[in-house]
């Protein structure tokens, strides 16, 4: 039997009671958080969104006591009575509403539930995929209400704050045409065009822009963005970005506006004061220092370029990895040789084998001198050159990589982060936020062979590289910047090519013909005849910020219904099969390749 809300107000929420409500009647609703039954004595906590409050029933009502005595873990109540103080031994300092209580004189059960499948407590460790199998039940925990809670006023912050800032929030369609971000398109068959596609936005990148040709002034929309693209902790294949968009504009007046964005979303989430102007760090000394375009620059272990004494030393793997036009570069992992056992070492060779490097050389400077497999290939000097290079001192130990750049960069990279994860060298509570930029304009696809927009291809070249695009396309670099917070790339732009002539010019660059481009985006360059301001912008991964600011280790946690690494979503089994006639009306046999057979 099932009581309903029939002349029952909620009058608080239960966390918002506090000792100045002492007296008052109330009526409160929520879930039964726990049950104690103290011979006679009932108690239930009471927990809603806000918070939870203690429900006590006393002996003097035997029905209504009898009535508690059934209640279970999870069942929804509403509860009136009067808000009191509790007994001298009772009051409980870890709860915020500890010392008070509500002695009950009506309670309604709304309704039972089942034993769930995990307790519903803060920081459950139950597998994260039972978890998602019953989100609902995940989303009642305290620690993931509070991170939609954040989510919800980093979403507000960022209206308000546009708004004032004269950004328009402007929808732009979700059913289009496949732009070119980088990854793999979301189809959506048609019914009415058989054999044709949308394709769900990778981004709204060319809206905006034509929202700028369309005098918009400026644009921001909060928006759901789709990649098919592989999983991971900090990707799904549906987020959301904060995007924007500003007319007659260069980069510094987009900086600008987006760094007191960020500023105020760390003042109002997290009370810290973060210094702007951030620090700028152009693309090339993040690589030479960090190895990395997103550096976590709360450690050290930067990279040493050892090449030039390498280059002729002893050791073949060094100097045919100079031949062939790449590097030699090192890490000192300073104070940390009596930390790093051999067995350690063997590991991290491993670690930076799934960075393609082939090997990882080491030196080790401790008590009795100098131990390294590579000693044997060098003579005294040539050891002694990298030792001064690198400020080898006692205690320190020396990781080298030698390979083509980009190999060497991922690797030491990598491993830097590693070193600091296992050495607890990141200081948890520093929040450092750097803009890298003069990204390349262009990278080699060496599978197509051709050139790739680095960012995508309405990025404008830097003004002193414009010269370069024809002769050498690799060394011009970018109008584009990324924000980037503790190694974690949380935004990113560029100012854009507002001219058709670049603009075709750029398509030709990544190899495209005239036909071909104008066949893909002959809108864009057609409305491009019109008048374009110059303009640029960014768009923020709205959950990646999310996750950062709740100190979460996943977009996952920020995400009230998210999709697993194979892309599923655990609760609804989507995506799933469809009837026949779904598909006979949108004209779609399948055929299951082979390698998903
Ligand atoms: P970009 O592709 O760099 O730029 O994306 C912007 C930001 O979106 C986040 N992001 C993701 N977050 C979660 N899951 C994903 N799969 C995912 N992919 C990207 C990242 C990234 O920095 N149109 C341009 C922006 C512009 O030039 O204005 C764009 O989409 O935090
Ligand atoms: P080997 O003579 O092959 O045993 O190599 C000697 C040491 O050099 C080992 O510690 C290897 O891990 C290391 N090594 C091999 N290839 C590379 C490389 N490309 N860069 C750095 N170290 C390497």
């Amino acid at each position: 039997m099932f009581e309903s809300l029939k002349g029952l107000k909620r009058t608080h929420k239960c966390g918002n009671l506090s000792v100045e409500d002492i007296g008052k009647e109330v009526v409160v609703m929520g879930f039964a958080d726990s049950v104690r039954n103290l011979g006679g004595l009932m108690f239930i906590n009471l927990r809603d969104i806000s918070g939870i409050i203690q429900l006590f029933f006393g002996d003097n009502d035997k029905d209504l006591a009898e009535k508690a005595a059934t209640v279970r873990g999870e069942y929804v109540l509403a509860a009136v009575g009067t808000v009191a103080k509790r007994g001298e031994g009772a009051i409980n300092p870890n709860m915020k509403t500890g010392e008070i209580e509500i002695h009950v004189k009506e309670l309604r059960i709304l309704n039972k539930a089942q034993t769930p499948p995990f307790y519903i407590v803060e920081n459950s460790d139950v597998k994260e995929e039972l978890r998602l199998k019953h989100r609902y039940l995940d989303l009642r925990r305290p620690d993931m209400q509070r991170k939609m809670i954040m989510r919800h006023k980093i979403a507000k912050i960022a209206r308000d704050y546009y708004d004032e800032n004269g950004f328009l929030e402007i929808e732009t369609p979700m059913l289009t045409k496949s732009t070119p971000e980088g990854a793999r398109d979301y189809l959506v068959p048609s019914r009415v065009h058989q054999g044709n596609f949308y394709a769900l936005p990778q981004s709204p990148q060319l809206y905006k822009q034509l929202l700028m040709l369309a005098g918009m002034d400026r644009y921001f929309q909060i928006v759901r963005c789709f990649r098919d693209e592989d999983l991971r902790a900090d990707r799904q294949p549906e987020f959301t970005q904060i995007d924007l968009e500003m007319s007659f504009v260069d980069i510094d007046d987009v900086i600008e506006v987006n760094e007191k964005f960020i500023a105020r979303v760390f003042k109002e989430i997290l009370d810290v004061d973060v210094k702007v102007p951030f620090e700028r760090m152009p693309y090339k000394e993040a690589m030479d220092r960090f190895g990395s375009d997103k550096p976590d620059t709360r450690f050290g272990l930067e990279l040493i370029n050892i090449s030039s004494v390498a280059k002729n030393c002893g050791f073949k793997v060094f100097t045919d990895a100079v031949a062939n036009g790449g590097s030699v570069r090192a890490i000192n992992a300073k104070g940390l040789g009596a930390n790093i056992s051999r067995k350690n070492i063997d590991a991290l060779g491993e670690f930076v084998k799934t960075y393609r490097a082939k090997g990882l050389a080491w030196i080790k400077y401790n008590d009795d001198g100098i131990q390294s497999p590579i000693a044997k290939f060098l003579t005294e000097d040539e050891l002694n050159a990298i030792i001064e290079k690198t400020n080898l001192e006692k205690g320190d130990v020396l990781f080298i990589v030698a390979d083509k750049d980009n190999v060497v960069y991922d690797s030491l990279g990598a491993l830097r982060c590693e070193i600091a994860k296992n050495h607890d060298l990141i200081d948890k509570n520093k929040f450092n936020l750097l803009w890298v930029t003069e990204f390349p304009l262009l990278e080699y696809d060496e599978e197509d062979e051709r050139y790739v927009a680095k960012h995508h291809p309405f990025t404008a070249p830097m003004d002193e590289d414009l010269h370069l695009l024809d002769t050498e396309p690799q060394n011009v670099r970018a109008k584009a910047y990324d924000i980037i917070l503790n190694g974690v790339e949380l935004g990113g732009g560029s100012i854009r090519i507002f001219n058709t002539d670049l603009q075709e010019k750029m398509f030709t660059v990544l190899g495209f013909t005239k036909e071909e481009a104008w066949k893909r985006f002959g809108f864009l360059l057609e409305a491009f005849k019109y008048g374009v301001p110059p303009h640029g912008g960014m768009a923020y991964g709205f959950d990646r910020f999310v996750m950062l600011l709740s100190g979460s280790e996943s977009i996952r946690d920020v995400i009230a219904f998210p999709k697993v690494q194979n892309a599923k979503e655990l609760m609804t089994n989507a995506p799933d099969v469809v009837d026949e006639k779904q598909l006979a009306e949108l004209g779609i046999a399948i055929k299951i390749t082979e390698e998903n057979k």
